[in-house]
């Protein structure tokens, strides 16, 4: 117990919170909030990628494919941030980027809020005490000023309620030192679009751009790396595209966003790349830089 209280002080956190080496249930805030946790909640059956990413992949190539990009991805963005750095990711769900981050030598700390979800980050074994909690989807409970990064890849696409989006932008501004950085990954179309009954928006890359902004972060740039409906998603999904391959054609499939840009009618994956200013900011790799 001495031993999660100390993992609490050093990770930077304001107070106890339901966490998934065991404390106390949370409330959460808003019912679109509770329909979120209890669709994840009940996801969680599915296993660790098919829970959070793409249920229907029963095969789960699809998923290893997606999670490939999406590590490298973050990884590319995350260049010249020193190991050991604290590295926020908000919306862990299972933990499997979270894990990828450990390996690298980052100090990591999850939220999200379903708690089903980040049992299963009890699977992963991390070396830098990784630590798991669940919040009240509003404010997040970590100091301000403490983290170096913060991750999240495919949950603000769950924030339909715009002030909340704002709101929860802020808190992420909070708890970043001044230079620190955030590396988000959203789905985007060129027109807002509601999905999934109301759990889901695509927003187009303006609105994240001028969110970021509206918050204080000073945006550092952003780019495609998957457009939906690639046409060799199928093959991989149905075992026609060896896993060897899988790099390659991420990176096919990076240059095909670059070259051809936002597709009209349908959604892409952005990385975007942001900052809370300050004197000695993190150095953002150059591709990222507006
Ligand atoms: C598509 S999954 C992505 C999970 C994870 N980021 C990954 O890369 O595997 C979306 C996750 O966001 C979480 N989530 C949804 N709304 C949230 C909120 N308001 N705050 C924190 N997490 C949220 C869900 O519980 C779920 O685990």
């Amino acid at each position: 117990m001495k031993r999660l209280y100390g993992l609490f002080r050093r990770q930077g956190l304001k107070r106890r919170q339901h966490c998934t080496r065991g404390y106390l249930g949370l409330e959460l805030s808003g019912e679109i909030m509770n329909d979120i946790r209890s669709y994840y909640d009940a996801e969680t059956k599915l296993g660790p990628d098919r829970s959070v990413l793409d249920a229907k992949d029963t095969s789960g190539k699809k998923n290893r494919y997606i999670t490939r990009l999406r590590d490298r991805a973050i990884l590319d963005a995350l260049d010249k941030t020193p190991p050991a750095s604290r590295i926020l990711d908000f919306g862990c769900g299972s933990g499997n980027l979270s894990m990828v981050l450990d390996k690298e030598g980052y100090c990591i700390v999850g939220v999200d809020v379903s708690f089903d979800i980040l049992r299963h980050t009890k699977d992963h074994q991390f070396n830098n005490g990784g630590l798991f909690l669940q919040y009240d989807g509003q404010q997040l409970p970590i100091s301000s000023n403490s983290l170096d990064v913060c991750v999240t890849y495919a949950v603000l696409g769950h924030f339909v309620d715009l002030a909340l989006l704002r709101l929860i932008s802020k808190e992420i501004l909070r708890v970043l030192k001044p230079g620190g950085k955030v590396v988000l990954v959203e789905q985007t179309c060129r027109k807002s679009v509601i999905k999934s009954k109301n759990l889901k928006i695509i927003r187009s890359v303006k609105e994240y751009v001028q969110i970021l902004s509206e918050s204080g972060f000073r945006n550092r740039g952003n780019i495609i790396i998957r457009r939906g409906h690639f046409p060799l998603i199928y093959l991989i999904r149905y075992g026609f595209i060896p896993a060897r391959i899988f790099p390659y054609i991420a990176r096919l499939e990076s240059l095909w966003g670059r070259v051809f840009g936002q597709p009209y009618f349908d959604y892409a994956d952005t990385v975007f790349v942001a900052e809370k200013p300050s004197d000695s900011g993190l150095s953002c790799k150059e591709q990222y830089v507006s």
